[in-house]
């Protein structure tokens, strides 16, 4: 299934961020897990700049309590800009940190009830366009000198409308974690998406192609989610939702040329750590001696 007329463009980016990190404890204790650092800059900066790369620039966060550090990072900071300006230091640091005025709206999620759940959150503010979400756990890093994962999305979304999900190969035996999906027809990078199951058993899943955390969804999703009744983990899950949308609207799977680092996790964090060191100029070479000295001890 294919769009005829041009889609809606993508001005919309929802981030759930209402989840209590109990995986990083203690460091979460008092800091969102959204705002540990990969090297200088907190996870959560890494989607927004994503996003921007991608040509969209409405943020809504969907928070909770004891988040507030993320609206504070992307808030003007007169206090540190004026003693950096006394100490003729660069303020250039901070411009990721910069947001338009009225371009960062904050819902709550009070209960927590499922990503499906917390996305529904947002309804009011996403209205009646399609919209983008990222899962900022999952740290996406194009291929070098490529574009980002949502920037190519958009570009897929430019050609065939509707839904997309981005999607990559797990081993078989990982599958049960994630939304897994049922594969139709491959183009290129892009998949039909003929169904959608969430945390299935490995024997039942229907392939090893599991969702990575970037959406663009158009906003009859919110409908559903309405209605949704609790699925896997006795959550309300975004993936029931969507697996309703097959059939109705097109519905594709793209293929992240890239790498995914999964930061929910330990050892995907420092993965990620390590392997944005190694890749920046500034650091490449120390980080590079610094492993080789770790290894051989
Ligand atoms: C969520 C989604 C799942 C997706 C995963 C990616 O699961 O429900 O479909 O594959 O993110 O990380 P969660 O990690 O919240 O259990």
């Amino acid at each position: 299934m294919t769009q005829t007329s041009a889609p809606k463009p993508i001005r919309t980016a929802v981030f759930p961020v209402a989840g209590l990190g109990t995986r990083f404890l203690p460091a979460t204790k008092a800091i969102p897990k959204e705002m540990l650092p990969v090297i200088d800059r907190p996870l959560i900066q890494y989607a927004v700049d994503e996003a921007r790369e991608a040509g969209i620039e409405q943020l809504v966060f969907v928070t909770g309590r004891g988040k507030t550090a993320i609206v504070e990072h992307f808030d003007t900071a007169y206090e540190l800009e004026s003693t950096m300006r006394d100490r003729a230091k660069a303020l250039d640091v901070l411009d990721p940190t910069r947001i338009q005025p009225g371009n960062l709206v904050t819902v709550r999620q009070q209960v927590p009830l499922g990503l499906g759940h917390a996305i529904w959150c947002a309804r009011a503010i996403v209205g009646d366009e399609p919209f983008a979400i990222f899962l900022p756990d999952e740290l996406m890093i194009g291929r070098s000198g490529g574009t980002g994962c949502m920037k190519q999305m958009v570009d897929a979304y430019e050609k065939v409308g509707g839904n997309l999900i981005s999607v990559l190969e797990v081993p078989r035996e990982d599958v049960s974690s994630y939304g897994v999906i049922a594969p139709g027809t491959r183009d290129g990078n892009l998949t039909e998406v003929t169904g959608l199951v969430e945390k299935p058993k490995v024997a039942d899943a229907p392939s090893n192609l599991i969702i990575s955390g970037r959406y663009i969804l158009q906003p009859e999703v919110m409908g559903v989610l309405g209605t949704q009744g609790k699925g896997a983990g006795g959550e309300i899950q975004l993936t029931d939702a969507m697996a309703q949308m097959i059939g109705r609207q097109p519905f594709h799977a793209v293929t992240f040329d890239g790498k995914r680092y999964d930061c929910g996790s330990k050892v995907g964090f420092v993965e990620a750590t390590l392997a944005l060191a190694l890749a920046r100029p500034d650091m490449a070479e120390e980080t590079r001696a610094m492993a080789k000295r770790l290894l051989a001890e």
